[in-house]
């Protein structure tokens, strides 16, 4: 099994360019679903949740094809035989985000059996909102044998009037599902209540190209007037917000000082309200070399990231967009290990979502938990240790905490950071991290 080995203390320095978005990419993956005509996507991230996605469209009758430049990393997805309608059990339990592909079957195909998609290692991840959802347009559905199985009458969704807040708020996939759902449903479909993340304004763009007619995608409510048909579109992922959040964490840890190229600076605006607090500092460099826009300038896509030797504590609550994502709070508890004083994390989407933290308390880490919550007082240094990656964004915030810490730290179980982060070993000894990936007998 795959391990990382980092020896701490290295400062990051260079250019990193942010890959396109994983959580962008596999919604519009599935939407693919809803043409006849092929679908090519450019900048989709070379992670295995992206390969498992890919997987989960084969068996659904899709062929896939990678472009000729690997530089563009294009795939096209054609739809060449539309009759399969069960995303297996042996799919989807690897990767729970394959229930995007629930709406665009349902729509487009008329049924769907889509295996029911477990817990994972932060929390319970219920679908009920989905399917509450898609019920409002028409769908009937029951669960059989661990399935959905899906049916919209006659074939087709009729356009309704859909609430998908939640005890946690909204759901990012469910407004993915419904929306996708919608854009071929007869009628004119209102989502109150909808997620307000970029990924979903990304998948929405995508539709609208495709020939859909979705308005409001981005905040609350959002409108989508059906259509009979969809055609295909030639899109960009947009880039990765949490990619380029741990990036700078990790340069922020090692008191670094690096440039971030494809940076999605107008989805980052709370992230970096935080980091300014603990004294990170993000400069954005125009074309023309220049730093810093004019005010009223849109702040462009090339930014500098470096830190003051003393980080400062912060309180943080994790929120959906636009607050705080809940996706960076392991790697800013990694970092806030480091700072001065006392921070306080409260988790306000996945209330487990604390895995990291006794990893975190092996390498001298000093946090309490208590409830949602979690106290960080900051330390003198991080000691190197053997620690356990747990999920995608916990074993970010090890690696940040190895990078910064003093001696060797052995991080277990990396396959769980080869979901959502590409290469990030190459990307990190690029930047003159020392850090390498080894194969270690399985724990
Ligand atoms: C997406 O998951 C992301 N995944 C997650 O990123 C991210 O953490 C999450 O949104 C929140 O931002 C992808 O985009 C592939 P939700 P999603 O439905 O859509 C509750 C990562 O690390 N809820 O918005 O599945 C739920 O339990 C991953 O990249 C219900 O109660 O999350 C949670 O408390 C992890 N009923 C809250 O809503 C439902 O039917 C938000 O979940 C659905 C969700």
């Amino acid at each position: 099994m795959d391990a990382f080995v980092i020896h701490g203390g290295k400062r990051l320095r260079g250019r990193v360019r942010i890959n396109g978005s994983k959580n962008a990419c596999l919604p519009l993956l599935a939407a693919a679903l809803l043409t006849d005509d092929a679908v090519t996507l450019h900048d989709v991230p070379d992670l295995s949740d992206i390969g498992n996605m890919n997987r989960l469209l084969e068996s659904l009758g899709c062929t896939l094809a990678k472009g000729k430049d690997p530089a563009t990393k294009t795939l096209r997805i054609t739809v060449t035989n539309p009759e399969p309608i069960e995303a297996h059990y042996d799919i989807v339990r690897t990767m729970r985000a394959s229930i995007c592909v629930l709406g665009p079957m349902l729509a487009k195909r008329g049924r769907a059996r889509v295996s029911m998609p477990g817990g994972c290692n932060i929390g319970d991840r219920p679908v009920d909102l989905h399917l509450r959802g898609l019920r409002a347009l028409g769908a009937q559905i029951h669960n059989e044998g661990g399935y959905i199985v899906a049916e919209a009458p006659g074939g087709k969704l009729k356009g309704g009037r859909v609430f998908l807040g939640g005890p946690f708020g909204s759901t990012v996939l469910g407004t993915d599902n419904v929306m996708s759902a919608a854009v071929l449903a007869e009628g004119t479909t209102i989502i109150e209540s909808a997620a307000c993340e970029p990924e979903v304004e990304d998948l929405a763009n995508m539709l609208n190209a495709m020939g859909a007619k979705i308005t409001g995608a981005g905040s609350p409510r959002i409108t989508i007037e059906g259509v009979e048909k969809l055609r295909g579109a030639d899109y960009t992922v947009m880039a990765d917000r949490i990619e380029a959040g741990t990036y700078i964490m990790a340069a922020a840890i090692t008191n670094g000082d690096v440039v971030l190229e494809n940076f999605p600076t107008d989805t980052l605006t709370a992230v970096m309200d935080r980091l300014e607090e603990v004294g990170i500092g993000v400069e954005s460099i125009l074309p023309d070399g220049s730093k810093n826009p004019a005010p009223g300038d849109r702040m462009r896509d090339v930014v500098r990231v470096f830190s003051a030797r003393r980080l400062e504590s912060v309180q943080v609550v994790t929120q959906p967009y636009p607050g705080f994502p809940t996706d960076l709070q392991a790697q800013l508890t990694a970092l806030l290990c480091l700072a001065d004083g006392n921070s306080i994390i409260t988790e306000k989407i996945f209330p487990d979502r604390f895995m990291h933290v006794a990893e975190l308390l092996r390498m001298n880490a000093n946090i309490m938990r208590t409830g949602t919550s979690a106290m960080v007082s900051g330390v003198k240094r991080l000691e190197g240790a053997q620690v356990m990656a747990s999920d995608l964004r916990a074993s970010a915030g090890l690696v940040i905490a190895g990078l910064g810490a003093k001696g060797t730290t052995t991080i277990n179980r990396v396959y769980h950071l080869d979901r959502g982060y590409e290469k990030m070993e190459l990307t990190l000894q690029a930047l003159g991290a020392e850090i390498e990936r080894v194969n270690l007998p399985a724990t």
